[in-house]
Parts: C-alpha cells; structure tokens; sequence
C-alpha cells in the first residue's frame, strides 16, 4: 500500500516556528517518525513538503494511479485554496485531513477547511502524533475496504 503525505506551507519552518502553538519538533524529526510507523504498518510512504499553492496542486495531481491514500496537512491553504480543492476532486485520492494544532480552536479564519468534506476524516490538535494517528486511521479504513 502506498501512502502519499502532503505538506503545506510554512511547515519546513517547524522547531523553530510558533513553538507554543507547534511544539518543537522538526517536520524531518516528523517525517521520520511516521516512516517508522510506516514500516509498522507495512505501507510505503512518501513524504513531500510545498510552500507553493500550485506544487501542492501538482503534488495531488499526481497521486492519481501513484497512491492509494493521502495523509494532507495544507497548513494555510487548508483555509484558502479551491484550487487544491478542485485537484483532490480530480483525483479523488481517499485522504485524511490533519493539523497539529486544533483549528477550531484557534482564530476565526482557521475554523472554516476548502477540504474537510472531502476527507475521510480529520485529526487535528495532537501535534506531530496527528501524523501517527491519521496514517493508522488511513490504513485501517483502506484495509478493511
Ligand atoms: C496547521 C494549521 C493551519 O491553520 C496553519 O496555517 C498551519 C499549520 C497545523 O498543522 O496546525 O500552517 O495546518
């Protein structure tokens, strides 16, 4: 099983950005661990990282025939961007929404996801353990499909 996981904006500043609201830890430190969790699991993953709207569309474009599931954290263009909307539409790629922090607790802006409804689900607000349990959730529902 291939798993594909898409970061966007801002999060290669992680361990250094807003520590009180991401915590200290490193996207690679990040990364690392969900491939490890990977390796548990028996899925492949790869790993990509954007501050671009339009690589982030290419990233889902390409997921198509690519992945069979997604784990997304649009960072910013969660709220924003119908366009990554439009791709995940096209693709139509099973992925999980995450945060690290809890959106809906955070201001206004943050509350309201392009591509919640599009999702299987959301985890947000458990810092880099999201990652963790969104690929668990993700495999879990793709197996048992
Ligand atoms: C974020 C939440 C977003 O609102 C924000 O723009 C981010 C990170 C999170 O992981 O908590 O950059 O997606």
């Amino acid at each position: 099983m291939r798993i594909a996981v898409l970061n966007g904006p801002n999060l290669n500043m992680l361990g250094t950005r807003e520590p009180e609201i991401y915590g200290s830890h490193t996207l690679a430190e990040i990364a690392a661990a969900t491939q490890e969790r990977a390796r548990d699991l028996g899925v492949e993953c790869a790993w990509t990282q954007t501050n671009h709207e339009g690589e982030l569309v290419d990233a889902v474009q390409r997921l198509k025939g690519r992945a069979d599931g997604a784990l997304i954290n649009a960072a910013s263009l969660t709220h924003t961007s119908l366009g990554l909307r439009d791709a995940l539409l096209a693709v139509q790629v099973p992925f999980v929404e995450l945060h690290l922090s809890n959106i809906f607790a955070r201001e206004p802006a943050r509350h309201h996801s392009m591509i919640a409804d599009l999702a299987i689900g959301l985890v947000t607000g458990f810092g880099p353990q999201s990652y963790l349990l969104a690929l668990q959730a993700l495999v879990g529902r793709l197996r048992a499909a």
